[in-house]
């Protein structure tokens, strides 16, 4: 496969893996409405945010939608990720800047994009899809870097949206570039989109048929006698018993059979006057769907909708360029049921949060929503801000419903000697812990109140951390002693127990099908 060079690739292959662990803590003065509907807005930096999500959250998200800086030159990103590269250090922190005085900016980009790509893709369902806005500055390396991640056979679609409704004046060669890009990959499963539904505008049953709307449709196709003879027939009125030869250079569009059967079912148009042609009454319900593919020119309001939608919750024009709502409704239509998770790591004004909510309004879904969002400043004043007013209803506007809770980054799980920080609870540590030994997020049932996160795949998983077994003294409850493990919940089954220490001897585990490992050490969470 060919594959994409650039500075500071090799330094970021793997950095996905080094990312630290953070804890997230919640705010519940920023947090809005329903606190258990699910939804989280996450202010940090997506590097370290996706990271922290992972163990609640791999393999669970359906659909994620991202609008990344484009690199157009003209927006003020910053590179800051912590790789240790010699190259790297020397962007570390600057302002990327346009092509003239910043010759590496497109390195930059795609060093920042691989390893927050590598971990959206962790944290995607075997069936789910994301889907990445971009335009000409970044679209080709773009398309390489996804094909590195997600593997060129997982390439869905490009789709086209139409950005603006009317041409750029300002651009320098005479060419304005009116559009952008939404590329989709799957994660490895076939991906089916649910398509658009067809215009139905043009049925009407002005004769009250039966058998319900329809409209008047050609009965002629485009092959000769020479290529398809048997569409080459003589058709008659029952009614009147008119002749209708077949039309020299193109046939009927059925065969005679098929025919016989629209002329005894009454769903030919028979002309009043002799000169006319016989046509099709086709009806809504001979539809085999009522859909039909998306097509990849996006029917999606343009940019000037976001920016009107925006200001409509905000007053003034807060962030520019918001993506429109129905932009990214339409792409969650495509691949989302009513219970599915959705993320947004580059969350801006919150219009992906705005577009599940719409979305679940409209069919009844309780879809989640999460979204990270870096900047401060634009996370509580204009993304939490338009979502509260989305939930609760602002001018006249009406209430979706439905609520979030507001989250920063906290303090990392392990220190710098890998030991697990003595603030960590054990919830914490067993989300850890669960991820770890069977790459799954810990199941919902746990509650942090039993040794025994869970049973993957057979094999029962066990934490003795923080005096789960009631026992707090220094090494008390979290170390594997006949007594601790008489009081584990029975399973007749191998299991992994994480603790401090263990005294049982290597031949009394294998005897009870115990894999014993340490805790800081046992725990390997790339
Ligand atoms: C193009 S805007 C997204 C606009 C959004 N789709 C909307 O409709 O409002 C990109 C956003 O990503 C944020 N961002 C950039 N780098 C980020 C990072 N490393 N982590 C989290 N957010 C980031 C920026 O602050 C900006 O708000």
């Amino acid at each position: 496969m060919p594959t994409l060079d650039w500075i500071g690739k090799k330094a970021v292959l793997n950095h996905h893996r080094e990312v630290p662990y953070h804890l997230l803590k919640c705010d519940k003065a920023l947090s809005v409405g329903d606190p258990g509907s699910g939804n989280l807005l996450v202010q940090g930096d997506n590097l370290l945010a996706l990271k922290a999500l992972l163990p609640y959250y791999a393999g669970k998200v359906k659909c994620i939608y991202i609008d990344p800086p484009y690199n157009t030159g003209n927006e003020n990103w910053v590179y800051n990720d912590a790789v240790n590269s010699p190259e790297i250090r020397k962007w570390l922190g600057k302002v990327v800047g346009a092509e003239a005085e910043d010759l590496s900016r497109h390195d930059k980009w795609l060093c920042m994009m691989y390893p927050r790509l590598s971990i959206l893709r962790q944290l995607l369902r075997p069936d789910g899809a994301i889907f990445v806005s971009i335009d000409d500055t970044e679209y080709h390396n773009l398309r390489m870097l996804m094909n590195e991640v997600f593997g060129p056979m997982n390439w869905v679609c490009t789709l086209i949206w139409k950005r603006r409704q009317t041409p750029d004046s300002r651009n320098l060669n005479g060419v304005s570039a009116d559009h952008e890009y939404v590329l989709c990959y799957s994660r490895g499963d076939l991906i089916r989109f649910k398509g658009q539904s067809k215009d139905l505008t043009k049925y009407k049953n002005p004769d009250n048929d039966p058998l319900g709307p329809w409209m008047s449709d050609n009965l002629t196709g485009l092959a000769n006698a020479q290529e398809r003879p048997n569409l080459h027939y003589e058709i008659i009125d029952p009614v009147t018993r008119r002749h209708y030869p077949p039309h020299p250079s193109r046939g009927w569009i059925y065969g005679q059979e098929r025919m016989n059967q629209l002329i005894a079912d009454g769903k030919i148009l028979w002309p009043k006057s002799a000169t006319g042609r016989p046509r099709l009454k086709r009806f809504v319900t001979d539809m085999k769907s009522e859909t039909t593919g998306l097509s990849t020119l996006l029917d999606a309001p343009a940019n000037v909708a976001g920016t009107k939608e925006l200001s409509s919750f905000l007053g003034t024009k807060v962030f520019a360029f918001p993506k429109p709502t129905g932009l990214v409704k339409l792409l969650i239509q495509q691949v989302t049921d009513e219970n599915s998770l959705i993320l947004d790591s580059f969350a801006g004004s919150g219009t992906t949060g705005h577009a599940v909510l719409a979305q679940n309004k409209a069919d009844g879904g309780s879809r989640q929503f999460i979204l990270v969002e870096m900047e401060e400043a634009i996370c509580q004043a204009v993304t939490a801000q338009r979502l509260s007013r989305v939930i609760e209803g602002h001018d006249g506007m009406p209430a979706l419903s439905g609520g979030f809770r507001y989250c920063r980054l906290g303090p990392t799980i392990f220190d710098e000697a890998g030991n697990v920080r003595a603030y960590v609870t054990f919830g914490e540590l067993a989300a850890h812990v669960y991820l770890a030994e069977t790459g799954e997020p810990l199941p919902k049932r746990n509650g942090g109140k039993s040794p025994l996160l869970g049973v993957h795949k057979g094999k029962a998983i066990c934490l003795l951390f923080n005096g789960i077994l009631g026992d707090r003294s220094a090494g008390g409850g979290n170390v594997l002693t006949s007594a601790v493990l008489k009081s584990l919940p029975a399973h007749d089954g191998p299991r992994v127990i994480f603790g401090e220490g263990c005294r049982l001897g290597a031949a009394r585990l294998k005897r009870e099908r115990i894999a014993f490992k340490q805790i800081p050490y046992g725990i390997k969470v790339s």
